[in-house]
This record gives structure tokens, sequence and C-alpha cells, in this order.
């Protein structure tokens, strides 16, 4: 069994996975608009990374006999400047949920939860692999920014993310 607390801390998690889904879907849509079907490839299947985050919380809450809450999702931002901000913003984000999750790992301390904490450390490696493909990402795209060629060269190169790949 997981506490209250817990239950709800991990049902807010998994609102903030599905919303990361549903930014990453609204940044491959602008791609989408802008020509940048590479772009939008990459973040579409970004996003459904994503949402297999917010799966692995819904089962783990299942699990340990807690309740599922599926709770409202906020709209995402549907315009950026240049895909240079979107890509910052991505870099952003992913800080932002590490904060999260790092919280969610610190409240399994306090509450001496130690399946909570094992289950947590999956996510505490996969937000250092997410911060860094997206510091790699912002580097190229800063490179690019304002050259068609190598926006190109980009567009071709982000266009062969399969799903497989993280
Ligand atoms: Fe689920 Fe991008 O963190």
């Amino acid at each position: 069994m997981v506490s209250e607390k817990m239950e709800k801390a991990l049902n807010g998690q998994l609102n903030a996975e599905v919303y990361s889904g549903y930014l990453y879907l609204s940044m491959a849509a602008y791609f989408e608009d802008e020509d940048l079907a590479g772009f939008a490839n990459w973040m579409r299947v970004q996003a459904e990374e994503e949402l297999e985050h917010g799966m692995k919380f819904y089962d783990y809450i299942i699990r340990r006999g807690a309740s599922v809450t599926l709770t409202a999702i906020d709209a995402p931002q549907t315009q950026w400047d240049s895909p240079l901000k979107a890509f910052e913003h991505v870099l952003e984000h992913e800080k932002m949920v590490s904060g999260l999750i790092d919280d969610l790992v610190n409240l399994a301390i306090e509450e001496k939860d130690h399946a909570t904490n094992n289950f947590l450390q999956w996510f505490v490696e996969e937000q250092v692999e997410e911060e860094e493909n997206a510091m790699e990402l912002l580097s190229k795209a800063k490179f690019a920014d304002g050259d068609n060629r190598l926006m190109y060269e980009l567009n071709k190169e982000l266009g062969e993310r399969s799903p497989s790949e993280d």
C-alpha cells in the first residue's frame, strides 16, 4: 500500500507525464505547419514515449492497491517563435519534470516507502537521458539556426527517429 499523500502525488505525476505528451504533440503539430516533417516526427515519437511514462505510473498505482484518478490536462502552448525556441522549451520542461521526480523521491524517502523509491529510480535515470537528449538537440538547433542547409540536414536526421528508440 502507499499512503494517501503518495497516491495523490503519483496521480499528479501521471497527469504531468500525459501533459508532457500533449506538449510534445503540440510541438509536432507546430513543426508540421512549418513544413519540418522530420522535427515533427521526433516530437511525435517523444509524445508517445511520454504517454508510456504516464502508463508506468498508472500501472504502479494500481499494483499498490491505490486508485487512479484522472484530472484535467492543461492546454499546451501551440506556437513557438522558431524551432530553436521550441527546443529551448523542451530542455526547460525536462528540467522541470526532473524536479518533480526528485520531489517524489524525497516524499518516498520521508515516508520510508522503499518500494515507491525503487520504482522511481527508473525515472531518475530516464530524466538524465531526457535532459541529455534535449541538450544535444538544442545544440544542434543552435548550429542550424538561420542556415537552411543545416536545417534541412537536421530535419532529415530527426525524421529517422523510430518509436523503439529513446
Ligand atoms: Fe517523462 Fe520527458 O519525461
